[in-house]
């Protein structure tokens, strides 16, 4: 029996997929380089998204305000259809629907992208279904379509997914990735669509049901998710287990937040979630201002948060308390160095006077120090200090 125990797990890790990801020049950094940001943050303002959102309310719609793809710096390739059509896509926890652009899109967003034709596949099924997406940073409209995906070596069968034909706004123009494979609950998905996820899992082409992402903070390369498993030396120590409280995002409670001892946010708990398809830390306005503060950031007349870049070296660790257990987020991590030699804070206010604004956002900042394990068998979440 013994034995068999061991051949069991040789066998497991076998079938751990492992995809790559490349880090990537997010959205943010390609309009400040095209001297675009400012005109941008004027035009999308965070504070007013949910206003934008609740002006073209569409109950055909369905809205992620607290989506935002701007700072986003993770992709995976994937491929869709027969012969394979290869598309790169962000890997996002935070939603849960698959949709790339298709050949009928005509935005300008479209022409930067590689496009989906469904003429070219044999496997494609087709649906009249209108789908609609709103992220706090952009939109896509267009329709259901089923056809073969495949992400590392697995292949899923009659996948549903959102073929774009609008995606009005700038901001998809500049993303470096073609759409977005989401990642979260069946329930943060379109009615009766089972995302790529449950579909893995249901169609027995992983031999566990979980994942793992591990984010490099040093490179472009060596980032990735693991599907169906997890290779422990991409941590050190034990994996905390945390549970799931709402399985709809991967959400999670947290104790406090602190600084030296002192808590400084979250008194008395509150509620967070893992997000890869997030890259700054996001909370409620008051608490980020409060953090904002004590870090030393000011806004200057860009709107973006600026700290003097010295101060890296002598601001005290964040800590996010979980479960009783400490996850240190230092200052190297939630300040980031931009170009022409300045630093950003890494902390960001979430979207105002919306239902969830007391949700923090553990974005892709805490992923890199923490690899994380989606456990969808258990609805727990995994951490351990990544390696
Ligand atoms: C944060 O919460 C944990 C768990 O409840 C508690 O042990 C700790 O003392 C709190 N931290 C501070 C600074 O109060």
């Amino acid at each position: 029996m013994k034995r068999l125990g061991v051949l069991w797990l040789v066998a497991l890790s076998e079938c751990l997929v492992k995809i790559p990801l490349m880090k990537i020049k997010s959205m943010r950094e390609n309009l400040r380089e095209n001297n675009k940001l400012k005109d941008y943050l004027e035009k999308y303002p965070r504070s007013h998204a949910h206003e934008l959102l609740k002006q073209h309310w569409n109950p055909a719609v369905t809205y992620e305000p607290l989506k935002n793809y701007l700072d986003l710096a993770y992709i995976g390739i994937i491929s869709i259809g027969t012969p394979p059509q290869e598309f790169k896509v962000v890997l996002d926890t935070g939603s849960a629907y698959l949709w790339v652009p298709s050949i009928y899109c005509s935005s300008p967003a479209c022409a930067h992208h590689k496009v989906f034709n469904p003429l070219q596949s044999s496997t494609l099924l087709l649906s009249g279904q209108p789908v609609n997406v709103a992220y706090g940073s952009g939109e896509m409209s267009g329709f259901l379509a089923y056809d073969s995906v495949k992400i590392g070596d697995l292949t899923v069968v009659a996948q549903a997914f959102g073929l774009s034909v609008e995606e009005p706004g700038t901001s998809m123009e500049y993303a470096v990735f073609d759409g977005i494979l989401g990642l979260g609950y069946p329930d943060l998905s379109l009615q009766g669509i089972l995302p790529v996820f449950d579909n893995l899992w249901m169609q027995g082409l992983i031999p566990q049901n979980l994942f793992a992402f591990y984010l490099s903070s040093k490179d472009e390369k060596g980032s990735m998710l693991m599907l169906g498993g997890v290779d422990p030396s991409y941590y050190s120590g034990d994996l905390h287990w945390v549970p799931v409280s709402k399985p709809s995002y991967w959400q999670l409670a947290l104790d406090n937040i602190s600084m030296n001892g002192v808590v400084i946010a979250c008194e008395g708990g509150c509620q967070g979630i893992m997000d890869t398809g997030t890259s700054l830390l996001t909370g409620p306005r008051n608490s980020i201002l409060n953090i904002q503060n004590l870090i030393g950031a000011k806004v200057p007349s860009d709107g973006e948060y600026v700290v003097k870049c010295d101060t890296i070296n002598t601001l005290p660790d964040i800590v996010f308390t979980i479960n009783d257990v400490a996850y240190p987020v230092p200052a190297s991590a939630y300040i980031r160095k931009g170009h022409s030699h300045n630093c950003y804070s890494n902390f960001e206010e979430g979207i105002d006077d919306h239902l969830d604004s007391e949700m923090w956002v553990l974005g892709d900042v805490f992923l890199r120090l923490y690899f994380t394990v989606f456990d969808r068998a258990n609805n727990r979440i995994g951490l351990a200090p990544a390696v």
